[in-house]
């Protein structure tokens, strides 16, 4: 990874940093908002994935990535677009970060509060899933609710193949479909928290699957009003022309691979 010297005159910019495609769910819900800030991905592929990682790997590794690429793209703000790593590191980048580190919290308290049934899944990777962080968040915001918590690793990788152009069957979804629907209280689901940044990138494929209709509920929008207002505070107003974007990748020999999944944020620049 080569790097970029540091300029002020630089439009304003924020980097979203995943391990791979995730990323790209919270691009969306930013440039819908903010369309003239300038995205830089931060794509750690070369850890992927990161939900079967351990704590102790994992933790070092997020912050020396997302360190050196805040360091290359001289982005005004960090957001971590992922939850397997905005559950163990957030406290650790604030610390070594001198600018505003934006987390992806699961939303377990927007849904608990519309819950109906007073049952919500909560489908992530194992790592968040396991979190304390997540358990935490469940007994402060679950509001009562019984909370059916969903591993769900395979759809990961089913969004990674589908922003490389692969179709998702309904015989892809059916195993992580029966581990929401058909366990104890699945009939009474109605919200499924999407608590990986790659599962919305399937939200279209879990809807038309699913065996009844719910609601799949995200944090992209919240993030995004997040980063709109660390902007304000921060003074920095984007340009009203649309942002430019830039990926970084951690394994450029995977680059190529990659890159096709971003092409929606062309033109892009790999250094
Ligand atoms: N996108 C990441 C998340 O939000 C996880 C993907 C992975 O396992 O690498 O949790």
């Amino acid at each position: 990874m080569a790097e970029v010297a540091y300029s002020n005159s630089l439009p304003p910019s924020a980097l979203i940093f995943d391990s791979g495609v995730g990323a790209i769910s919270i691009a969306r819900e930013i440039r819908r908002l903010l369309p003239g800030l300038t995205l830089h991905f931060g794509i750690d592929n070369g850890f992927y994935p990161y939900g079967s990682r351990s704590e102790e790997a994992l933790r070092p590794r997020i912050v020396e990535q997302a360190t050196a690429m805040m360091t290359a793209s001289g982005a005004d703000i960090l957001v971590v677009g992922c939850n397997t790593a905005s559950t163990l590191a957030l406290p650790q980048l604030r610390e070594v970060l001198s600018q505003p580190v934006v987390g992806v919290v699961p939303a377990v308290k927007p849904a608990a509060a519309a819950s109906r049934t007073g049952t919500i899944a909560l489908i992530a990777t194992e790592g968040t899933v396991n979190r304390n962080y997540t358990r935490d968040l469940i007994q402060q915001f679950g509001n009562g609710c019984r909370v059916i918590n969903v591993p769900a690793p395979e759809l990961v990788r089913l969004a990674e193949a589908k922003l490389r152009g692969e179709a998702i069957s309904a015989r892809d979804l059916a195993p992580v479909l029966a581990r929401i629907f058909h366990t104890a209280g699945g009939d009474s689901v109605d919200i499924a928290v999407l608590a990986c940044t790659h599962f919305p990138l399937l939200r279209e494929e879990l809807d038309r699957y699913a065996p009844r209709r719910i609601q799949w509920l995200d944090s992209g929008a919240a993030i995004a009003r997040r980063v709109g207002w660390w902007l304000e505070e921060l003074k920095l107003a984007p340009p009203d022309k649309p942002g430019a974007s830039q990926l970084l990748t951690s394994a450029v020999d995977e680059d190529k691979k990659i890159r096709g999944a971003f092409a929606e944020f062309d033109p892009l620049n790999t250094v």
